[in-house]
């Protein structure tokens, strides 16, 4: 499916996988739509879409773990087009690495509001947008947190497995329609995600990459890309992309510094 001139949605397009999606989907000629809460950061997001290409660049401010945001926004895609073919559902990330013992109500209910109520709030939101039949696509930001747990991430675990279960029960109930549910699982990648997690520790949040080659936004990007750009007949249910270095959550290779 071509995407140019395709109206393409991104949530949480302020940086890492959402800014990095838009510049690509801006290359393949598409119009974006973006969301995120720092508008600020949404306005380079969006000039640097149209520097790449696309056909326009829209953005408004969105905070997914509020529901009057997200109808203000989907009022304001409306006020734009009456059609959305591609809905990436990204915004999200983990905040800390307690474990459950210590872990705070606040982290727990922050990740729950924007990974797993937010992926549904903006999905029903959006969803009467869709067009049938049209090779329309949602595709859903999860993460290989999802499929196996570690030490700390109890709760960011357990919404990303929960963002499995709603695109698994979007597929089914979209079953018909012609409208296409995937999800993109990554590993290791290197955003503004530990800033986020580590609440802007920095030294803490650069240990997490330090002598291994992670992931960068671009490689979701364009896998994002391929996914959305299949032929209207063919249904990308899921994606688990890692970096090399990374042969499972558990073993990452890291080089030793030679002095
Ligand atoms: N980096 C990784 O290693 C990794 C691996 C697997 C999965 N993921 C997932 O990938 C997605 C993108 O993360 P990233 O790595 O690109 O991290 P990032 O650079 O921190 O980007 C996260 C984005 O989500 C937005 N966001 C967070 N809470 C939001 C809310 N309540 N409402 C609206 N937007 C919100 C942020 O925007 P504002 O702060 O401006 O609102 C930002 O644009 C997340 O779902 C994350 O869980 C990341």
């Amino acid at each position: 499916m071509k995407l140019s001139g395709k109206w393409v949605l991104i949530t949480g397009a302020s940086s890492g996988f959402g800014a990095a999606a838009a510049r690509a989907f801006g290359a393949a000629g598409a119009n974006l739509l973006i969301g995120a809460r720092r508008v600020d950061r949404l306005a380079e997001t969006a000039e640097s879409a149209r520097a790449a290409g696309a056909a326009s660049a829209h953005f408004h401010a969105l905070d997914v773990s509020s529901t009057a945001s997200v109808q203000a926004f989907a009022e304001w895609v409306k006020s734009i087009t009456p059609t959305v073919d591609v809905l990436i559902n990204n915004a999200g990330g983990a905040h800390g690495l307690d474990p459950v013992s210590t872990a705070r109500d606040e982290d727990w209910e922050a990740m729950v509001q924007s990974n797993f109520l937010g992926l549904l709030r903006v999905t029903r939101a959006i969803l009467p947008l869709l067009p049938h039949h049209a090779g329309a696509s949602i595709l859903n930001i999860g993460s290989i947190a999802g499929h196996v747990a570690y030490e700390g991430g109890a709760a960011y675990c357990g919404v990303k497995a929960a963002e499995r279960s709603v695109t698994g029960a979007l597929r089914l109930e979209l079953n018909g329609t012609g409208i296409r549910v995937g999800s993109l699982d990554p590993g290791l990648a290197e955003t503004e995600f530990s800033m986020v997690r580590f609440k802007g520790d920095a030294t803490r949040a650069a240990k997490v990459y330090e002598g291994t080659e992670p992931l960068v936004g671009e490689d979701i990007a364009e896998t994002l890309v391929w996914m959305a750009s299949r032929p209207p007949h063919v249904c990308i249910d899921e994606v688990v992309i890692k970096p090399t270095d990374q042969a499972a959550i558990h073993k990452l290779y890291r080089r030793t510094k030679t002095a």
